[in-house]
């Protein structure tokens, strides 16, 4: 493909080149947008790509064999992500999450895992480094991940009955191998081992407590279970009101089996609600964004696979980073780690996303076409 042709695929998500201010300071770590939040946790999602096809994400009627995902040519290099990652920990950033789609698809993903591990916040701080993952290649993978200074990973689970879990996964894969999964995580060394449980009423709420009971019977403090409610992300999961299963209520029906007490947040902009079981089986979390959205000191930041950044995970808009990264500026010169990292700072200074706020008090304006989660990451 010629350099001056823009893959169809590309042109899905508007996303305008940001502007490079002349005049910023260099990053002082201390961004903060217009409602006063850090920039603190940048989400990297590394391929659009995903084997599973769980409805509320890519459901298999829309992904199908015509769906044309990113060519390899828009994905953003291993090079471009560090450098880009870099520029983000000069502003603040100190967590890492890799995404996807299924991010152990992306050939060699070692190899970035090693280079994002070198990188050290303003203070000399090695990153907060971790995936997410369906767990379907983790058997395999787990170890070479942590060998290449993965510190901690989340595995997404919906099910422990098998039946279920193939259904909801809808390509057949079967739950024990991504329980090897987690056993591999944990058995190459990676500290903290978290498994994300998306509820839908009327499909898998039946599961909640078999899962709960696993996980705290099985592992302890070791793995940590939350539950998330159903978010209408996207635009073509078909979310509705009446198959969210409020935390409230899930955590009644935990409660009443194993009883809980709540827990303080380990930092500020958590997503998860910590709740620890009181008999010291470890703990839960409870990622309410439908019902208690905390959009308030929301420190979230995403890459897309083909390097646009998004401020908010329901935004239809991102920003051009690769335009940046692999462009040049007025006078024909490669854009400078400088010039980019002052692009980024107006942009995070200009942000005022509160999506899943607006929502809540029924306020939402008239929207455009909202982003996909598989391409932004979770
Ligand atoms: P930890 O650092 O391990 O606590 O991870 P995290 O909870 O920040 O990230 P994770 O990707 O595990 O998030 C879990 C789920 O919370 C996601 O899959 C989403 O469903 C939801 N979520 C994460 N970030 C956001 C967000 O910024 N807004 C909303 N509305 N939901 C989010
Ligand atoms: N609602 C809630 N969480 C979702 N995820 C994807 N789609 C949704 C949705 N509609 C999250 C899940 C999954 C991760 C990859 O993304 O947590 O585990
Ligand atoms: Fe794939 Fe995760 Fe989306 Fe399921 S939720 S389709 S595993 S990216
Ligand atoms: Fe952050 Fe947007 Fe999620 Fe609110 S809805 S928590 S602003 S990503």
């Amino acid at each position: 493909m010629g350099d001056n042709v823009i893959p169809l695929a590309d042109l899905r998500y508007l996303a305008p080149v940001p502007v490079v201010p002349t005049d910023a300071a260099a990053p002082s770590g201390l961004l903060a947008d217009l409602r006063g939040r850090p920039l603190r946790d940048l989400r990297i999602s590394v391929t659009d790509r995903c084997n599973f096809r769980c409805s509320y994400c890519m459901p298999k009627e829309v992904f199908d064999r015509d769906y044309q995902f990113l060519p390899q040519s828009s994905l953003l290099s291993f090079e471009e992500i560090t450098r880009a990652a870099r520029l983000f920990a000069a502003h603040g950033v100190q967590k890492l999450r890799l995404t996807g789609g299924e991010p152990l698809l992306r050939k060699h993903l070692e190899r970035l895992i090693e280079m994002l591990a070198a990188l050290r916040t303003p203070d000399g701080v090695p990153l907060d480094l971790t995936l997410t993952t369906n767990g379907s290649l983790l058997t395999r993978k787990a170890q070479a991940l942590a060998n290449a200074g993965l510190q901690r990973i989340t595995v997404s689970l919906d099910a422990l009955d098998d039946a279920i879990f193939r259904r909801m996964n809808d390509v057949d894969f079967p739950v024990a191998d991504v329980l090897a999964g987690i056993d591999a995580a944990l058995a190459a060394g990676l500290r903290s081992v978290k498994v994300n449980m998306v509820v839908k009423r009327g499909t898998n709420e039946q599961e909640v407590l078999p899962m709960a009971r696993h996980f705290r019977d099985r592992y302890g403090p070791a793995v940590t279970l939350r539950f998330i409610e159903f978010m209408d992300v996207g635009a073509t999961n078909g979310w509705r009101m009446d198959e969210v299963l409020p935390s409230a209520e899930l955590q009644r029906r935990i409660h009443e089996v194993f009883a809980l007490a709540p827990l303080q947040a380990a930092q500020p902009g958590e997503t998860a609600e910590r709740w620890r079981y009181q008999d010291g089986r470890g703990e839960i979390g409870l990622i309410s964004s439908v019902t208690q959205p905390f959009c308030g000191d929301c420190n979230r930041a995403r890459l897309s696979t083909e390097g646009k950044l998004y401020l908010c995970l329901f935004a239809s808009r991102g920003h051009d980073l690769r335009a940046l990264l692999r462009g040049q500026g007025p006078d024909g010169h490669a854009w400078t780690d400088a010039e980019i990292a002052a692009a980024l700072g107006l942009i995070w200074a200009q942000r005022d996303d509160r999506y899943s706020e607006l929502r809540s008090a029924g306020t939402l304006p008239a929207g455009e076409r909202r982003v996909e989660m598989h391409y932004i990451g979770g």
